[in-house]
């Protein structure tokens, strides 16, 4: 049984960022399972994954927000640079050999259901008037690629 389940309250209605939002639930179930069989190099890899991934998610609707000319991108991006920096200093204790994918999983649950149904579903009506197909393949490739 998988620790979080997406389900479409979650959705902002943007195809491309829903499945952002669903790789970043199926990363915290893979921590969880991780944490359970108590598999230490498999926690670190997707830890640092997770990580990654967020780190590059926030970004992607960053640079998302800004050419759609979302008004609150400064304020939005304050919130994603705190929280990235919140995840860090678990990323580090867990380098520190402490035991943190339990805690982190069910804050990163917290904090990104109140994120997404908040501030992600705020900018969903700007970010439409940026999303073409040529924008999308630019920008995934630029980030994800
Ligand atoms: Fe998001
Ligand atoms: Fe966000």
């Amino acid at each position: 049984m998988s620790y979080w389940t997406w389900d479409d309250s979650l959705s902002v209605g943007i195809d491309v960022i829903d499945g952002q939002h669903r790789r970043i639930v199926d990363y915290i179930n893979e921590l969880d399972a991780a944490r359970a069989s108590r598999d230490q190099d498999k926690i670190t890899e997707i830890l640092m994954g997770l990580v990654d991934y967020t780190r590059t998610h926030f970004a992607f609707e960053e640079d998302m927000m800004q050419q759609a000319g979302y008004p609150l991108s400064a304020s939005h991006k304050r919130v994603h640079d705190a929280f990235t920096a919140h995840i860090d200093k678990y990323a580090a204790q867990h380098d520190a050999g402490q035991d943190v994918s339990r805690k982190l999983a069910s804050e990163l649950q917290i904090w990104l259901t109140n994120h997404i149904k908040n501030d992600d579903r705020d900018y969903a009506p700007y970010a439409s008037k940026v999303l073409s197909q040529s924008w999308l393949k630019r920008t995934l490739g630029r980030f994800f690629g």
